[in-house]
């Protein structure tokens, strides 16, 4: 628990409240006291010997139900086409627990709206969100040495995953296929002519092992196989980018959207 009085008018809240439950609890000993006070005078004037304590005792307290036979002495006057009406107490037990409602009224309001120290429901939220993200990234990084050219996924809307990718790509690509990807040693990748595919299982596999004989290296030593999968993606959000000084296409027309890999032509 963590209280933080981060302003005057806080404290002053703070003490107002205070005041307030000490104000209650004195009032709810008093109230208490004085019906304690009252039934004992009662109890003295009717000549009534106060039974000793035992289980039929409490819960005779804590109901107050007057017994069947008594009836008579809690029947009110008025009769509505002979339906006649008991003034029964509310019982006791009903009341504890109307008060303990208001006890727990206060130490909520306190708890909840002026030391805020449990969150909200949005606060809650906020708090799932966060170890919800924390337990993603975990697991991501778990799983991340797993990912391979079958398992390797397109993430369109996840804008880290693309820069992380563009950081990959200018850092260890653009001296070959430029640094908006327009070709040079290498192809064109923003084109839509490929030579070993465009979906992003075919990009994975030629970044992963390469195409040696042809100049492209392979990457799977230098790079771990998530961040192959950024670049992977990376290269996915500059297709149709159309960078100037772009180099003629190489390989066969296919549709960026593809998924399968077209036949190459070598
Ligand atoms: C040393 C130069 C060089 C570097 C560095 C290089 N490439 Fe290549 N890349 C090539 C060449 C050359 C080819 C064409 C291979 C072929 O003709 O089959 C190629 C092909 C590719 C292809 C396939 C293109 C197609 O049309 O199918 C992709 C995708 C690719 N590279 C991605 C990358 C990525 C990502 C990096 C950085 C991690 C990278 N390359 C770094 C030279 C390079």
């Amino acid at each position: 628990m963590k209280i933080s009085l981060k302003s005057g008018e806080e404290l002053a809240m703070v003490l107002i409240l205070a005041m307030l439950i000490i104000l209650a609890v004195v009032l709810l000993i008093t109230v208490i006291n004085v019906f304690l006070v009252i039934k004992r005078i009662e109890a003295k004037h009717k000549g009534v010997i106060t039974e000793p304590f035992s289980f039929k005792t409490w819960w005779k307290s804590l109901t107050k139900a007057v017994p069947v036979e008594n009836e008579e002495a809690i029947l009110l006057r008025h009769s509505y086409d002979g339906i006649r009406e008991l003034d029964n107490h509310l019982p006791p037990w009903w009341k504890y627990m109307f008060y303990a409602t208001i006890i727990f009224a206060i130490i909520y309001m306190a708890d909840y709206h002026i030391w805020k120290t449990s969150p909200l429901s949005d606060g809650e939220y906020q708090q799932e969100l966060a170890t919800a993200q924390k337990e993603i990234e975990l697991y991501q990084a778990k799983n991340a040495a797993a990912i391979d050219e079958k398992t390797v996924k397109l993430l369109p809307n996840d804008p880290k995953v693309a820069e992380r990718g563009k950081e990959i790509f200018s850092s260890k690509c653009s001296a070959c296929h430029g640094q908006a990807g327009e070709g040079g040693v290498g192809p064109n990748l923003t084109d839509e002519y490929w030579l070993h595919g465009s979906s992003i299982n075919d990009l994975f596999k030629v970044i992963k092992y390469g195409v040696p004989e042809k100049g492209m290296i392979s990457w799977k030593a230098t790079l771990k196989p998530n961040e192959i999968q950024d670049v992977a993606n990376y290269i996915k959000t500059i297709g149709g980018s159309n960078p100037p000084n772009s180099k003629a296409p190489q390989g066969v027309k296919t549709d960026s959207t593809a998924s399968s890999t077209p036949v190459a032509l070598l």
